[in-house]
């Protein structure tokens, strides 16, 4: 059963507490029905694949200002572009920014696919950025599971396993909360949630919008919550 009621109130939480970030659309818009620009979501997510989005967000400025379209991406120079990413590590994340941007001109007419089978086609494109890019871009009801996401549910549903065996339990509870009414926001509200306040350490559960249904705060287990196979 889909829980709407609680996605409601992280909603209501997202209104007053989203963190400003450059590729975000806020709020208030997004309820006014304005979508954020596919090609920023896009390379926003790519760059926060293994990078923190406080070191993300001077990149993502540069890249955007540097190629305000994914047309001018596609044109860029390569070794331009490489230079540029120098900071952010992983290089394979640029060299397939790059061919991504081509294919998106060249067999896409320079559009972004709008939904999550189309875009897990695209060069370095897998399950967690398609998910991404069609629900915060496209506003689509894709479960949008990353490390905050899953830390969320593990604790709002004490679940004990360790990571990474409970992946399929954790994203099926993530597929149940998502929303059909702005599963966008949504999907950055739980990571916000993740990042601000179900921190990995000593989560701030006297201020979470979902105290009252989390079953690992009534169990007292939210700080040892996801568990971890030792490597
Ligand atoms: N981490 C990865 N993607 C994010 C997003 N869209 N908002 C906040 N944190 C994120």
């Amino acid at each position: 059963m889909r829980d709407t009621a609680q996605a409601a109130d992280l909603l209501s939480w997202y209104d007053q507490h989203a963190r400003a970030l450059p590729w975000r659309v806020p709020p208030a818009e997004s309820r006014a029905g304005h979508r954020p620009d596919p090609y920023h979501i896009w390379m926003s997510e790519v760059m926060l694949q293994q990078t923190t989005v406080a070191a993300v967000k001077e990149y993502f400025t540069r890249f955007t200002t540097l190629w305000p379209t994914v047309q001018d991406l596609a044109a860029a120079d390569d070794a331009r572009v490489m230079g540029e990413w120098a900071g952010l590590g992983y290089y394979a994340r640029a060299r397939n920014l790059l061919k991504c941007a081509r294919v998106v001109v060249a067999e896409h007419n320079g559009q972004f696919p709008d939904n999550r089978e189309a875009l897990l086609k695209l060069p370095g494109i897998g399950p967690y950025t398609a998910a991404a890019i069609a629900s915060i871009a496209f506003n689509r009801a894709e479960t949008v599971v990353d490390g905050n996401v899953e830390r969320v549910m593990a604790r709002l549903f004490d679940i004990h396993t360790p990571l990474p065996a409970a992946k399929p339990e954790l994203t099926e509870k993530a597929a149940l909360m998502t929303p059909g009414d702005r599963p966008g926001d949504y999907a950055q509200a739980v990571m916000d949630l993740g990042a601000t306040i179900c921190s990995p350490r000593s989560p701030a559960c006297g201020i979470c919008p979902w105290v009252a249904p989390c079953a690992a705060r009534a169990a007292g287990t939210a700080a040892e919550l996801p568990k971890k196979t030792p490597k």
